[in-house]
C-alpha cells in the first residue's frame, strides 16, 4: 500500500509530526539514515510504533517508492547543510511535481535558494516554520508555509487537520504566501521567544535580587500574572519550573548553570533586521544575553575584578504588579519590533504578508503563544497599514501605562548592578521613537565635520544637504 506522505528525519520532532499525521487517518512513510552501531532510530520505530499505519525504513529509494504520486516529503532534519545534502540525494528519485517540505528552522534566504533550485527542476518546494516542540509537534503545532504555492493544494489539508486550533476553533496553520515568508515568520516567531524568555528572565531576577524574593514565592507570583494580561505558556512554565525541588529539596533551578544556548535562528533574525535598517534592540540584546552568558571564565574572572557591593535594601521599594506592568511594556516594545521586521521585509519583497493573521497563527500550539496575540491581531485587522504596534490605540494606552513602571523597574535593576538588558533595551527603543530633536544632530555634525559627509537642517526640505567648513570656523575663533 502507498503512503500518502514520507517523513524524513526521525529526532524528536520527526517522530512526533508522523505520529500525529498518522493519528488523522494517513499512511506515513518514515526514513532515517542507519545509525553506525549507536542509535538505531527505525528499529525502535518500528518496535514502538509498528503496528499502526506506518512504513519505515532506512533505504532512502524504498521510502521513495513507497510514496503515491505526487511524492510529498517532509525533511525534518537539522537546519544547514544537512537540509542541502538530503535534497541533493532525493532529487535524482523523484519525478516532476513531487513536493519536498523543510520543516526543520532554517533560514529563509538558504529557503529561496533550494526553491528556485528546485522549481527549475519541475519539482515543488515548501518552507515550513513549525513551533511547539515535542507536545505541540504530536498533538497540534503552529505551522507557518511558504513556497510553491502549486504544492499547497495537494499538502494543505494535511497540516491544516495536524495543527493545533485555536479557542475560536481556526487552525493554526498558515500559508504565508511567496519564496520563503514562511521560514522568514518562523525567525521572527523564535526571535519573540528570546526576547519574551529573557524579559521573563529579568523580572525574575528583579524580584529575586531587588525585592529580595524566593523562587516558590516567584512561582507564585508568575502563576497570578499568568491568569491575566501576560497570560501565556511562556510564563505558565516558568512558574512551574520556580516551583520544583530536587529530591534534596533544593529548587531545580538554582542547581542550573547559568550558560544559555542557542541554534541560531535569533542570529538569523538579527542578521536579517541588520540589513533591513530595522531598529530591534531589544531582541539583539536577547541574543547577545545568551552569548555574554555562555562565556563562564569571563564572568568569573570579573566577578572576582568588581564584586558586589553589599545591597542598603534588598527589599526596595518596588512591588510585583510594577514589574507586571514593567514586563508588559517591555513585552510590547518587543513584538513591536519583531512586527516591524515583518513589515518593512514584506514591503520590501512585496510578500504582502497578513500580519493579522500571523499573530493568530501564533495563538495557539507555538511556544509564544498568549492572550497578548488576540490583541496583536485586532490591531492589525483594524489597521493593515499599522506602522508600529505603538500606534494602536489599545498598546497606545498600555505604554502609557506602564512606561513610569518600566523606569522604576530597570532604574533600580541597573542602580543594584542586576542586569536587565531587554527591559533597558525596550525602554530605550521607546524613548528613542518618541524623541525629536535627538542627539542624531550631534552624530550628522560629526560625520560631516571629520568626512565631509553633508547633513539637511530643520530650517530647510528634506533632500538638501548641507556642509560646514569646521575647520575654517574654528581657525576664525582662534583669530578673535
Ligand atoms: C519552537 C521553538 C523551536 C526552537 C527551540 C530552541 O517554536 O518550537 O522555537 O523551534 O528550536 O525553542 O531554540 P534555541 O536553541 O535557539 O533556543
Amino acid at each position: 500500500m502507498e503512503s500518502d506522505i514520507g517523513v524524513i528525519g526521525l529526532g524528536v520532532m520527526g517522530t512526533s509530526l508522523a505520529r500525529n499525521i498518522e493519528s488523522r487517518g494517513y499512511r506515513v512513510s518514515v526514513f532515517n539514515r542507519p545509525h553506525s552501531g549507536k542509535e538505531d532510530k527505525i528499529g525502535a520505530f518500528k518496535s514502538k510504533f509498528g503496528k499502526s499505519n506506518f512504513f519505515a525504513t532506512d533505504n532512502l529509494e524504498k521510502f521513495v517508492q513507497s510514496l503515491s504520486k505526487p511524492r510529498k516529503i517532509l525533511l525534518m532534519v537539522k537546519a544547514g547543510a544537512p537540509v542541502d545534502e538530503v535534497i541533493g540525494e532525493l532529487v535524482p528519485m523523484l519525478s516532476k511535481s513531487d513536493i519536498i517540505i523543510d520543516g526543520g528552522n532554517s533560514d529563509f534566504q538558504d529557503t529561496q535558494r533550494r526553491l528556485k533550485l528546485l522549481e527549475e527542476k519541475g519539482l515543488l518546494y515548501v518552507g515550513m516554520g513549525i513551533s511547539g516542540g515535542e507536545k505541540g509537534a504530536l498533538n497540534g503545532p503552529s505551522i507557518m508555509a511558504s513556497g510553491s504555492a502549486r504544492a499547497w493544494e495537494e499538502i494543505g489539508k494535511i497540516f491544516l487537520a495536524i495543527a493545533a486550533r485555536a479557542d475560536d476553533g481556526a487552525p493554526c496553520c498558515l500559508w504565508t504566501g511567496p519564496e520563503g515568508s514562511g521560514h522568514f515568520v518562523k525567525t521572527v516567531h523564535n526571535a519573540i521567544e528570546y526576547g519574551d524568555m529573557q524579559l521573563i528572565g529579568e523580572a525574575y531576577f528583579i524580584l529575586k535580587k531587588c525585592a529580595g524574593l524566593d523562587n516558590g514565592e516567584i512561582s507564585d507570583i508568575f502563576d497570578e500574572w499568568n491568569r491575566g494580561k501576560l497570560g501565556g505558556y511562556l510564563l505558565e512554565i516558568t512558574s512551574k519550573i520556580l516551583s520544583a525541588k530536587a529530591p534534596d529539596g533544593e529548587y531545580i533551578v538554582d542547581k542550573i548553570l547559568d550558560c544559555a544556548s542557542q541554534k541560531g535562528t535569533g542570529k538569523f533574525a538579527l542578521k536579517t533586521a541588520v540589513d533591513e535598517n530595522v531598529p530591534f534592540g531589544l531582541i539583539a540584546q536577547a541574543v547577545f544575553a545568551r552569548f555574554a552568558s555562555a562565556r563562564l571564565q569571563e564572568r568569573e574572572k570579573a566577578a572576582k575584578l568588581y564584586p558586589d557591593s553589599p545591597a542598603a535594601n534588598p527589599r526596595a521599594e518596588i512591588s510585583p504588579s510594577d514589574i507586571e506592568d514593567a514586563l508588559y511594556a517591555s513585552k510590547i516594545m518587543s513584538y513591536a519590533q519583531g512586527f516591524a521586521l515583518m513589515r518593512s521585509v514584506s514591503i520590501r519583497r512585496k510578500w504582502n504578508l497578513d500580519l493579522a493573521a500571523v499573530a493568530r497563527v501564533w495563538r495557539n500550539g507555538s511556544i509564544i503563544r498568549s492572550v497578548f496575540l488576540d490583541r496583536i491581531a485586532r490591531a492589525y485587522e483594524s489597521d493593515t497599514e499599522l506602522e508600529n504596534m505603538i500606534f494602536d490605540d489599545y498598546f497606545a494606552d498600555a505604554m502609557r501605562g506602564g512606561i513610569e513602571r518600566l523606569r522604576k523597574a530597570a532604574s533600580l535593576a541597573m542602580a543594584r548592578g542586576c542586569p536587565v538588558p531587554c527591559m533597558a533595551a525596550a525602554l530605550s527603543a521607546f524613548d528613542s521613537m518618541r524623541t525629536l530633536n535627538s542627539s542624531a544632530a550631534l552624530i550628522q555634525a560629526q560625520r560631516d565635520y571629520f568626512g565631509a559627509h553633508t547633513y539637511e537642517r530643520i530650517d530647510s526640505p528634506r533632500g538638501e544637504f548641507f556642509h560646514t567648513d569646521w575647520a575654517s570656523l574654528e581657525a576664525e575663533k582662534t583669530e578673535e
